[in-house]
């Protein structure tokens, strides 16, 4: 199965990727992350990522393409793809590579947030250095202060690109280029609306019911396994 989250910046792909990932067998591929990590790594995709990060841009397509087409295994139950595509040639590319893999798109979650809400949820995100797990000032909060719930170390940090002028540029890229990748779901009759302005685990139960529907219609292997 392959689910993509789809929505703009601070949308709350990366919350709920993680909190599904933990419920099915499926794998979060997110490539925020795995950028973020090569930056940290000075590797040379990330040597090339890491202004254009900053600078809220997009990397350049072939990159994506290539960095998803390593990781994404036949074989595998299935993957939770966050912050992939987001352009219709990356959606492209998409099809082209998981049809020669024999695999196909199931469902494209659409998360839909108001932008005063999103540019709130942004601006408040901070994350454990250690761990990376993701807190918010107002609503999502350690539950010791100032000590990480999963690692327990003290160290926060914030995202460069989560500085108010950068998330404008981010918020503009994504209606110029992400956005049109909607219709290009939508004609294949792949895209479910979630209204992601509701709480975390609202959130979570309309993305489970969504996926559970798509597990009994593209359930012929069995192997599909819902904890
Ligand atoms: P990426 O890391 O993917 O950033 P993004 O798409 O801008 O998304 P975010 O991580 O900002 O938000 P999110 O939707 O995951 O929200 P989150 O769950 O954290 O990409 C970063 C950069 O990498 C890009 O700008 C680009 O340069 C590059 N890149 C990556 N993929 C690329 C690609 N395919 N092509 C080209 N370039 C690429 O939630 C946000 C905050 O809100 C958190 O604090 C959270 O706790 C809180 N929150 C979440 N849900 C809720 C809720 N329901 N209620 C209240 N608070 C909530």
């Amino acid at each position: 199965m392959i689910v993509i989250l789809l929505g703009p910046p601070g949308s709350g792909k990366g919350t709920q990727a993680k909190r599904l990932e933990e419920k099915y067998h499926l794998k979060q591929l997110s490539t925020g992350e795995i950028l973020r990590a090569e930056v940290a790594a000075s590797s040379e995709i990330g040597k090339k990522a890491k202004s254009i990060m900053d600078a809220g841009q997009f990397v350049p397509d072939d990159i994506l393409i290539n960095i998803i087409d390593s990781k994404v295994q036949k074989g595998n139950a299935g993957y939770i793809l966050d912050g992939f595509p987001r352009t219709l040639n990356q959606a492209e590319a998409l099809d082209h590579m998981l049809h020669v893999k024999n695999m196909a798109v199931d469902v494209v979650i659409n998360m839909v947030v108001d932008e005063n809400i999103l540019i709130e949820r942004i601006t408040g995100r901070f994350s454990c250095v250690h761990c990376g797990a993701v807190y918010h000032e107002k609503f999502k909060l350690p539950l010791k202060k100032g000590i990480c719930d999963i690692c327990h170390h003290k160290e926060f940090t914030k995202r460069k690109d989560d500085s108010l002028d950068v998330i404008q540029e981010r918020l503009k890229i994504y209606h110029h280029q992400t956005s049109p990748i909607l219709p290009y779901y939508q004609k294949k009759n792949l895209v479910k609306d979630v209204d992601a302005m509701e709480k975390v685990e609202n959130v979570t139960n309309k993305i489970d019911h969504i996926i559970k529907n798509c597990f009994k219609t593209d359930n012929s292997e069995g192997f599909y396994m819902v904890n």
